[in-house]
């Protein structure tokens, strides 16, 4: 079971605080419970492991099975919520070495998530020869970079298959009703699967928009929504037995004593690209109106050898929160050695767990005793349940923290900012004015 552990912090906070954050957090409760805050049309994640579509969900999970079937590449094209949530899980779960492992499923590769010409290339070799599909997602259905690699794949896939073959391999995630995708999806005959009204992009993961690429890797996507059910009855309870209540509490209160910067850990390297969706979550959802904590991440121990410097002696504007997971799936222990060349036998017999967790300890003290405070979450066994009950703790303390803040944890006007130049810049139409005025003060 998930739990939040603020010892290692607590000596860091000159008062008690947890009774004094309450009444605002049981506000902040309030608001995502009844959906009544600022952005409560985007609160639909909140009961979503237990009213999503029945209908929905079976048909996710016969594409799936179809997918697995006719295909040895899924390409899976998307941005930011719809793509972080969905690569995070199948490294996580499955591997970040899941492509070069030998398996029943076919590869998983992500594209339409950057402009690089050479990053699509690549794909496009990989598949070149292999059955593959496409699953596009896009909520606003008019997203740049994944509109754009979509263009590519759809013709490699009318081009092999021809314009009929390809309707059976083309799969939309977007809108039910808006958007140049879902316009495209209804006039070719798409299958198409919906991001839900009220449900933004980085709080989708548990809708199709995470859930048909993560079956398609064979994923048990059953566990993890049974997981975030767990965790959305844990969180219906107001007060601190409720772990995002605590992480919640104590993040917001190192962040009003002047900490800027939340980096998360972990001794896993699977990790890595759920990190990477926390740090959309957070940084999206809080980093307005001059408010947020920066969110950054570490993949410990690799970072020990290179930001492990900065966190114990730089500036000190961090602090630390370390998810923790359970037992390995894998034991492997030391071996002894008769010539203990290398000096290791002092390690005979241990295995590779005792090891990673002597190394977590110690560096949990050093980074305290540097001064940089930590929180701990323990996420039990790496499994599809732990997994689903871990998505939805951060996505509802990420909700409470935004109120916490006074922001609307679920809009990101400054995401508009780079769009509204690039178009301007490519020349779309309606953008004249502003392309003039850019090109005058790069020209400087
Ligand atoms: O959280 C969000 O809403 C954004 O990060 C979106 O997920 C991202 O911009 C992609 O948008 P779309 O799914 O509309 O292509």
């Amino acid at each position: 079971m998930l739990d939040v552990k603020t010892f290692h912090m607590d000596s860091f906070i000159p008062m008690p605080y947890e009774e004094a954050l309450a009444p605002r957090l049981k506000l902040a409760q309030e608001k995502l419970q009844k959906g009544n805050g600022a952005g409560g049309e985007f609160t639909g994640w909140v009961h979503l492991p237990r009213d999503h579509d029945k209908e929905e969900y079976a048909r996710i999970k016969a594409a799936a099975a179809k997918i697995r079937g006719n295909s040895g590449a899924l390409v899976v094209i998307g941005i930011g919520g719809s793509y972080l949530g969905a690569r995070g899980v199948v490294e996580c779960l499955q591997s970040p070495n899941y492509n070069l492992k030998k398996k029943d499923g076919p590869n998983i590769y992500f594209v339409g998530n950057g402009l690089s010409s050479d990053a699509m290339g690549d794909v496009m070799d990989l598949v070149d020869g292999v059955d593959f599909s496409v699953n596009v997602i896009s909520k606003s259905g008019t997203t740049t970079e994944p509109a754009v690699a979509f263009r590519f794949f759809r013709k490699l896939l009318e081009e092999r298959y021809g314009r009929e073959g390809a309707r059976e391999r083309i799969f939309a995630t977007t809108d039910c009703r808006r958007g140049a995708l879902k316009a495209l999806a209804d006039s070719e005959k798409w299958e198409t699967f919906v991001v839900p009204d009220d449900i933004g992009g980085r709080y989708s993961v548990l809708t199709a928009v995470g859930l048909l690429p993560i079956a398609a890797a064979g994923v048990d996507i059953d566990g993890l929504m049974h997981g975030a059910m767990v965790m959305m009855e844990r969180c219906a309870v107001s007060g601190y037995e409720c772990p995002a209540w605590r992480y919640a509490a104590a993040r917001y209160q190192l962040y009003r004593d002047g900490k800027s910067v939340e980096i998360l850990g972990c001794f896993d390297p699977a990790f890595r690209m759920m990190a990477e969706w926390w740090k959309q979550l957070f940084g999206e959802s809080e980093g307005k109106e001059d408010k947020g904590l920066f969110p950054a991440s570490a993949d410990f121990t690799a970072d020990l050898h290179s930001m492990g410097q900065y966190i114990q002696q730089g500036k000190r504007l961090m602090f630390e929160t370390v998810v923790r997971f359970g037992p390995s799936a894998r034991q492997f222990s030391v071996a002894p050695d008769e010539g203990n060349g290398d000096g290791l036998n002092f390690l005979a017999g241990r295995s590779m767990d005792f090891i990673r967790d002597k190394a977590a300890e110690g560096t949990l003290l050093a980074h305290t005793e540097g001064g940089v405070p930590n929180l701990i979450v323990e996420a039990g066994e790496r499994n599809a349940e732990s997994l689903g009950q871990l998505i939805y703790f951060f996505e509802y303390a990420c909700g409470l923290s935004g109120y916490l803040l006074d922001v609307n944890p679920f809009d990101q006007p400054g995401v508009e900012a780079y769009k509204q130049n690039m178009f301007a810049l490519l020349g779309k139409p309606g953008y004249e004015d502003r392309r003039s005025e850019l090109e005058a003060k790069l020209a400087r």
